[in-house]
């Protein structure tokens, strides 16, 4: 399963890139404001630094204008993946702009009937929102599955980015299903290291090296 985080963060994901957790980048118009950075600069950074796919995501909801912006997003460098909204007039952008051969990543998905869309339009990601899903009571992680079954029954190529990642378990479970990729915060892809009988253990390990009095370098 690919890792992409979900920040425009730059030091956050330099961090996580030093140690090759990060396969890719996503952002949204809600993390560039709260990067507080221009879109079109801190964009060109992380591709810079990230050479997998970096989602930077258009804002306008007609689908010429959104075609317009996400060919200049594009044209930020090689791996940029355009990310439209699930509307009719984001499977329009969808369609054109996987059909001139740039990635496209359909976001906010919600249903299994949404992701056969943006399937069947072409899309090389669908972003189905786990947490969001969570929050109004409905099951986040059925819908992984649900697309998951639907994808292969059919073999549609367009891959699983699960979305609205909000704990560890979130991505034990995307694992568990199969999703392509998840994308998650920072926090929550540290969160996967902890384990109380790892903290246990090594501060039972210290304790007794201690006492031995022997010094390795
Ligand atoms: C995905 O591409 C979105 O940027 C993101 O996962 C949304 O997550 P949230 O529901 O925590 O805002």
């Amino acid at each position: 399963m690919k890792f992409f985080v979900d920040t425009a963060d730059v030091p956050a994901i330099a961090e996580l890139h030093a140690l090759g957790m990060v396969d890719g980048v996503t952002t949204n118009p809600s993390l560039i404001l709260k990067s507080g950075r221009d879109i079109l600069e801190v964009t060109r950074e992380i591709c810079a630094l990230v050479p997998g796919p970096v989602s930077a995501e258009v804002v306008a909801t007609e689908a010429d204008a959104m075609i317009a912006e996400g060919r200049k997003l594009a044209a930020i460098a090689e791996n940029i993946t355009v990310k439209v909204p699930l509307t009719w007039d984001g499977l329009k952008a969808c369609k054109v702009l996987s059909g001139e051969g740039r990635m496209v990543n359909v976001t906010l998905c919600f249903s299994a009937n949404q992701a056969i869309l943006a399937a069947k339009a072409g899309a090389t990601f669908i972003s189905p929102f786990v947490g969001r899903l969570d929050d109004i009571n409905m099951d986040g992680m059925e819908l992984i599955s649900d697309i998951r079954t639907i994808y292969d029954n059919y073999g549609y190529s367009t891959q699983i980015l699960a979305a609205s990642i909000r704990t560890a378990n979130h991505i034990t479970q995307c694992a568990l299903i199969g999703a392509d990729v998840v994308t998650a915060p920072p926090a929550v892809i540290k969160a996967m290291i902890s384990h109380p009988l790892t903290d246990k253990g090594l501060e039972q390990f210290m304790k007794d090296w201690a006492k031995t009095g022997q010094k390795i370098l």
